[in-house]
């Protein structure tokens, strides 16, 4: 028997709190028309949802038609198109939406209201407006046509399977599962564009990638290609990829007018360009800008944008080169053109100056850049933080980036100010989040990963909510309604980031993972290598000089973030050995020294990791069984993976240093 797929926070179980019933009988819309495709989606979920919990009929009623919802939302901008508010009157429940988004959002709030058990009556007593907190909430998936999946850890992907394109019952399921958690826009094919998918933009994908488009716009999801820069000399007979060529701009237009006529859902592109080896404006003597705005220039017609990835360094670094530095390359590459950019590029900033590692400060390009649109980069998919075997829900990690202030401005200076579009007025402006999906049959390979695509969607719609909160709506969602189960698992996830911290790469200095793969500990695996990560350690300390002595990567940041990282008095411990290269006595914050900082939380980490999966084995008799078995069995190479990590650290601090550990515990 083929087994079938996770329904995740969809699968609407029937739920025994039904004494609300009367309310969701009849829900009143105002302001989505009936006819249009997205409110059709809504109504359909909104019945047969309350109807598999609650086993009720509900009738939707419209208010509006459709010129009239045409003429209201025609001027507003995107966050206003997609509020809504919800409130009790007597005949039931009235959804206001700025538009038919709004309304499908306003359907899955009643949905996870239900699905949560909490009470109706409670929950909308008073009229509250939700305005997400970001117009681009997005996913980027780094799916191959070949249907493997680059830093993919749940399986091949669910779009390509050799070089086709697939389309069936998991597109729309897909569609709805992230439209359900607020999610408008997807990137479809890996940034990395090569073979195949270089051909997306050409007649052998179209039709297929125009049904796609109208599934996902059913659910009022953006259809996004990532593009391969060189396309004209690749698929395009040119001998160029000059920017400025004229021949390069005119083989683009052509080409543009041809994909949006044949893709007419279709809203833009993401580019990787002079990164990593993929190809750029930088090779003809052209700047980013360059190259981003001829592109943005010629999409502009079909009201699409044009993302422009930050992540450009150099990736072939001579270890013994201690001026290069890769955390600087961002800022020094993107900052002197700020302003350049054309109103419909958008840049997007991965949130640290490196690469995803578990502790990072954030880019100074947030904060840096005043006058060009900006969106923020995540990764759900943990390539650095234990490939979906080790358990690291990562929402408190995005809050605290959220929080972080960049003092661009005197006020409205957070992050997510400036990725809300507040702090300067943006045109665009977002978020998104390499994803972490596949096509295994639970979604997200750890069953427990999927609080990080459920609270990835959640957080950027509403970036106020709580980790703590997300959590919990997840488990209650998908794994259970027992009090105390929710309670365990809810301290497992929202315990596992720091713990994961712990036991991996000390104070901010990341890597020390094994190459290529970025799974399990190799200390020096990156030290002699040419991607610019290294730890520079010796005898008598360890870290990289980021400050005004070293590569004065301190100083891209506005003040007093600037002064405060770096100076090591003043830099937080976490990100201590991220700015500065100290003795391994240097005491910290904490009052405990470098050295016994690294063995404490080595050994802790491992410990505490120990704990979550004794917690999780406790749960066993009040759980799906398949759900128990998939984690059970990840915790175990955690576990594993943990020890390792523990074990090769403090041993190779402890033969550096010569510096035993004042507890005595054992050290290899
Ligand atoms: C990381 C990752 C690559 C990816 C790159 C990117 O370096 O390891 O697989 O292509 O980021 O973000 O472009």
């Amino acid at each position: 028997m083929k087994k079938e797929y996770a329904k995740l926070w969809l699968a609407y179980s029937p739920r025994k709190n039904n004494r609300d019933c009367a309310a969701l009988k009849k829900i009143r819309v105002a302001g989505a028309p009936a006819s249009d495709r997205i409110s059709q989606s809504a109504v359909s979920e909104l019945k047969n949802g309350l109807s598999a919990m609650l086993d009720i009929e509900t009738e939707v009623l419209f208010d509006s038609d459709t010129a009239e919802v045409r003429s209201i939302t025609s001027g507003k901008d995107l966050l206003e198109v997609e509020s809504y508010s919800i409130s009790l009157v007597e005949t039931g429940l009235v959804i206001e939406a700025g538009g038919p988004a709004a309304f499908l959002y306003a359907a899955f709030d009643i949905l996870r209201t239900v699905s949560c058990e909490k009470s109706i009556a409670d929950t909308y007593a008073e009229k509250k407006t939700h305005r997400p907190s970001d117009p681009l909430r997005m996913l980027n998936h780094w799916d191959n046509m070949d249907g493997s999946i680059e830093r993919g850890y749940s399986g091949n992907s669910f779009f390509y399977e050799d070089n086709e394109i697939i389309i069936d019952e998991r597109t729309k399921d897909y569609a709805r599962l992230i439209a359900a958690v607020g999610i408008n826009g997807v990137v479809i094919n890996n940034v990395n564009v090569k073979d195949a998918a270089s051909y997306m933009i050409t007649e052998r994908y179209f039709e297929k990638l125009a049904r796609m488009g109208e599934i996902f716009a059913d659910y009022g999801i953006g259809l996004y290609m990532s593009l391969n820069y060189a396309s004209t000399i690749e698929i395009g007979g040119l001998d160029s990829a000059d920017p400025l060529d004229e021949n390069v701009i005119a083989w683009w237009k052509e080409k543009m007018a041809e994909v949006f006529r044949r893709i007419p859902t279709l809203k833009g592109f993401l580019v990787k360009a002079d990164s990593e080896g993929r190809p750029g404006p930088f090779t003809y003597g052209r700047t980013q800008a360059d190259g981003a705005n001829m592109l943005a220039d010629i999409v502009k017609e079909y009201n699409a944008i044009i993302i422009w990835r930050c992540f450009v360094y150099n990736c072939k670094q001579d270890w013994r080169d201690r001026k290069t530095d890769r955390a600087r390359a961002g800022y020094d590459n993107f900052m002197p053109m700020d302003g350049d950019y054309h109103d419909n590029v958008i840049l997007q900033i991965k949130n640290g100056p490196m690469d995803f590692q578990i502790r990072e400060p954030v880019s100074p390009l947030l904060g840096g850049l005043r006058k060009t649109n900006q969106m923020l980069e995540v990764q759900i998919a943990q390539e650095y933080t234990g490939h979906q075997i080790d358990v690291c829900f990562l929402i408190p990690e995005f809050k605290e980036i959220l929080a972080f202030k960049t003092y661009c401005k005197e006020e409205d200076d957070t992050v997510a100010d400036i990725i809300s579009g507040k702090t300067f007025a943006s045109r665009y402006s977002g978020i998104a989040a390499v994803t972490n999906t596949g096509n295994d049959l639970n979604w997200t390979g750890n069953y427990l990963a999927g609080a990080n695509l459920f609270g990835f969607g959640r957080l950027a719609f509403e970036n106020e909510l709580s980790s703590a909160q997300i959590a919990e709506e997840f488990v209650r969602m998908t794994i259970s309604s027992d009090e105390s189960v929710i309670a365990a698992i809810c301290d497992i996830l929202l315990r596992s980031r720091e713990i994961y911290e712990k036991y991996t790469s000390p104070l901010g200095i990341g890597w020390m993972v094994q190459p290529a793969t970025h799974y399990g500990c190799s200390v020096d695996g990156y030290e002699y290598d040419r991607w610019g990560t290294y730890h520079r350690a010796d005898h008598l300390g360890i870290g990289v000089d980021r400050s005004d002595k070293g590569t004065g990567y301190a100083l891209q940041y506005n003040e007093p973030n600037a002064s405060i990282y770096n100076d090591p008095g003043k830099c937080p411990d976490e990100l201590v050995l991220f700015f500065h290269h100290l003795p391994y006595t240097h005491v910290l914050h904490s009052g405990k020294t470098v050295i016994q900082h690294i063995y404490d939380s080595h050994f802790e980490g491992y410990e505490e990791a120990r704990g979550l999966a004794a917690k999780w084995d406790t749960l066993k008799d009040k759980l799906d069984e398949e759900i128990f078995e998939n984690v059970r069995e990840r915790f175990e190479r955690q576990l594993v993976n943990a020890r390792e990590w523990c074990d090769q650290v403090n041993s190779y601090f402890y033969r550096k240093s010569g510096i035993p550990d004042e507890k005595g515990r054992e050290i290899w």
